[in-house]
């Protein structure tokens, strides 16, 4: 990821000032998912959101189908945040999308869920609003009981951000998405392209494509943890430590029944005194 440093040094405002004051408590926002009739107040909250004007049926789809993970935060009776993912097969992603997984994903059960839109309205931002919704997205797809009919084969969670758009790139990166890929020119915004990143969080044993270095620290683990070699091992050494004990043991046998012989024969000669013959 040498290749995107430029960005971060020139390119890229750091903003860093924290609001002291609580807007709300956690506690008193409530989560649901959009319906059709929040549809007007969801488009208005976009427009100020995102640079990007999405069409009529963009704001339908996610206010009413269920192809959409369409989660909204409550307060006071207002929107104010929403995270909008949409769970796809992994086979189906655009080219500049496939490289996210390694290829041992590449199967049609392997789903991915991409997040269209992520939004906090600016007075209640910083008071963990964004955290909250998505922390939901991720126990709904990963947690310890993922819901039908996607348990545990979506892979990867992901989006594409603008390069600029330095509080979101800050927000994903606190919580441990990893940048995957630049995309030059991938935004038309007001008709000048601009470029954007994506980022990963891997979910579900899901993983980016090795490198060698992956593959030898994957090698050294699993000899320094025992994974798949110490078992192997075990059971090669258990195995030729029973024929060994089953050998000494017929061995021990044989010279505990010749001993007895011979103790027999010298008891019979005893007892019939071998008369020499000319
Ligand atoms: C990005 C966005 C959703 C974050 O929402 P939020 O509710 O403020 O985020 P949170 O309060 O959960 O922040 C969690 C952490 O992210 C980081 N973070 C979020 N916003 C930040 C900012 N402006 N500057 C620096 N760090 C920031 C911080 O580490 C923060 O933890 P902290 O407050 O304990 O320091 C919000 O800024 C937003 O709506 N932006 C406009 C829409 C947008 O660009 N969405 C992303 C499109 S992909």
């Amino acid at each position: 990821m040498a290749g995107f440093s430029w960005y971060l040094s020139e390119g890229f405002q750091v903003i860093i000032e924290k609001s002291k004051e609580a807007k709300c408590s956690l506690k008193d926002i409530q989560l649901r998912f959009l319906c059709p009739d929040d549809l007007e107040e969801v488009r208005s909250l976009c427009r100020d959101w995102f640079p990007i004007e999405y069409p009529q049926s963009w704001y339908e789809d996610i206010t009413s189908s269920e192809r959409f993970f369409a989660l909204a935060a409550v307060y006071k009776c207002q929107i104010i945040g929403l995270i909008v993912a949409e769970i796809k097969p992994y086979l189906k992603l655009n080219t500049e999308d496939r490289g996210i997984l390694s290829r041992w994903f590449a199967s049609k059960d392997t789903l991915v869920a991409y997040i269209l839109s992520l939004g906090v309205v600016r007075s209640y931002r910083r008071s963990g609003v964004a955290t909250m919704l998505l922390d939901v997205l991720i126990n709904h797809l990963s947690g310890p009981m993922p819901q039908p009919p996607h348990e545990h084969r979506v892979k990867a969670i992901f989006l594409h951000v603008l390069t600029t758009n330095s509080e979101a790139i800050l927000f994903y990166e606190k919580r441990r998405f990893r940048l995957h890929s630049f995309l030059p020119y991938y935004y038309s915004i007001n008709g000048r392209c601009k470029d954007g990143f994506t980022y990963v969080y891997y979910v579900n044993g899901g993983h980016a494509p090795w490198g060698l270095y992956d593959y030898v620290k994957y090698v050294a683990r699993a000899a320094w943890r025992g994974g798949g070699l110490y078992p192997w091992l075990w059971g090669k050494l258990r195995t030729a430590l029973t024929i060994a004990w089953h050998r000494h043991g017929l061995q021990l046998r044989d010279a505990a029944f010749t001993l007895r012989r011979r103790r027999a024969a010298i008891r019979d000669c005893g007892r019939f005194p071998i008369t020499m013959q000319s």
